[in-house]
């Protein structure tokens, strides 16, 4: 996928090569955008911060704060084509601020380990309920006796830790190779596939759930329910979904060709991945209240409500199984994501050959992953802050680091970087320039500071 020359041999040259097309690159940010945080986060939390508020702000900060954030890490990655980490320290220095921006980039890959921690587990229960679809366990089953088997397996902690350790040892495989093989074909295929299925589950929603009710939830906005911290958990998940303010789009973007246009990927990436996770609430909630089942259920949502659908309708072992299937795929082209800054930087600091620095970086996560296998277990009393030791992590990457990382790029490409940089970058210097712009010198930082104050209570 990656050819090894570059395309313009006047610009500075990407150390791992170019991607092969425009589509491709498109294709990898895509897999990367699409995960677990759309199918399986994204209706989570909109149902524990009361629904249509939340969801109208998470879209206002999708498309205002997460897309121009999103352009600014592309153009800095393909300006630097190096690591995330390298990249800010080579740029800081050339657009005449400092090398220590370079602290960005570390903060993004630690937040890249650190997600990646609890990403795994949640993934390998995806993987589990591969098996639980093969052998028909939702056929028939009742909400209780499916919540039931949801509990029962994510308290044994053995089989989640197996879990966990076949979806990271599947990841570490694919970054030691490269990513280049194989993730082409698999986004390729997984991405529209996962987008007929949704629509054919959200016919079955359509008959079978109450459509009305879980329209109404996800769309009628009642602020009252929404507190500061939803607004920021609401920011924080635009964040998350878009694989954006940690490195991994910016790891891409050093592979991009000169002349593909950086806007068109980027709204290409948003709409889908805002459409699939629109669609995911479309099914799940109406789901949710035609079983009576709470929306503020929290992690488990996906895995109580889909499982109890597919058990009553016809083919529905059959759609279940290509269902957890098709999320474990979107799983891991995402996970991928979040394991390359890591061991990029590693490859190119340390001289570290792919295969030891997958290894290395694998490892310590899959190490970190047991504090959140034990959060849903025997640890599960265990709490402090937010909650368990996977709330926390959650929180602290998702609600913390990733608004900081936002406002750091936001700053470098509105602020630091100079205006013939950017409009380079982004081949253009007329409105929708100075509308980016805009976005990114003053929208986005005062957005992501204001909001973040409230919820910790400063302002
Ligand atoms: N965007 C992914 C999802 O929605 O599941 C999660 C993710 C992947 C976040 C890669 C960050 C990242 F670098």
């Amino acid at each position: 996928m990656l050819s090894q020359e570059a395309s313009n041999p006047g610009r500075r040259i990407s150390l791992h090569g170019n991607w092969s097309s425009r589509t491709t690159f498109i294709l990898a940010v895509t897999g990367s955008a699409v995960g677990l945080g759309n199918i399986w986060k994204f209706p989570y939390i909109a149902g524990q911060n009361g629904g249509g508020a939340f969801v109208l702000v998470y879209l206002f900060c999708v498309f205002l704060i997460g897309m121009p954030v999103m352009m600014s890490e592309i153009l800095i990655g393909r300006r630097g084509r190096r690591n995330p980490v390298a990249t800010m320290e080579l740029l800081g220095e050339e657009e005449g601020s400092s090398r220590r921006w370079k602290w960005v980039g570390v903060l993004g890959v630690i937040a890249g380990i650190l997600i990646l921690s609890y990403y795994s587990v949640i993934a390998g229960w995806t993987l589990a309920y591969v098996e639980k679809s093969v052998t028909g366990q939702f056929v028939g089953a009742s909400a209780e006796e499916i919540g039931r088997l949801f509990s029962d397996f994510t308290g044994n902690w053995v089989s989640v830790s197996i879990a966990h350790t076949l979806f990271m040892a599947l990841t570490v495989v694919v970054i030691a190779r490269g990513v280049e093989r194989g993730l082409e074909q698999a986004v390729r295929f997984m991405v529209p596939a996962l987008l007929v299925l949704m629509l054919a589950l959200l016919g079955y929603a359509i008959s079978f759930g109450s459509f009305s009710e879980g329209v109404s939830f996800m769309f009628t906005p009642d602020f009252g329910a929404l507190t500061w911290d939803g607004v920021l958990a609401a920011m924080g998940q635009a964040f998350f979904t878009l694989s954006i303010s940690m490195g991994a789009i910016m790891a891409y973007g050093a592979y991009l060709p000169e002349e593909t246009s950086i806007t068109g990927a980027s709204i290409a990436v948003v709409i889908a991945d805002t459409g699939i996770a629109i669609l995911a609430g479309l099914v799940i909630f109406p789901l949710v209240f035609a079983n009576g089942l709470d929306p503020a259920d929290g992690p488990g949502l996906v895995f109580v409500t889909l499982p109890l659908a597919f058990g009553q309708m016809a083919g529905g072992t059959f759609f279940a199984t290509i269902f957890f299937v098709l999320l474990t795929f979107a799983a891991w082209t995402s996970a991928l994501g979040l394991l390359e800054p890591a061991v990029a930087w590693l490859v190119e600091r340390h001289y570290r050959s792919r295969l030891q620095a997958s290894i290395m970086v694998g490892g310590l996560i899959w190490l970190l992953g047991f504090g959140s296998v034990l959060s849903f277990s025997t640890l599960a009393d265990f709490r402090f802050w937010r909650g368990t030791i996977f709330d926390n992590v959650d929180y602290l990457t998702s609600n913390i680091m990733l608004p900081l990382g936002g406002i750091c790029i936001a700053v470098f490409a509105g602020w630091v970087m100079c205006r013939n940089s950017t409009s380079e970058e982004l081949g253009s210097s007329g409105t929708g320039y100075k509308f980016w712009r805009f976005l990114v010198r003053y929208l986005a930082p005062v957005a992501i500071m204001f909001v973040f104050f409230q919820a910790i209570g400063l302002l």
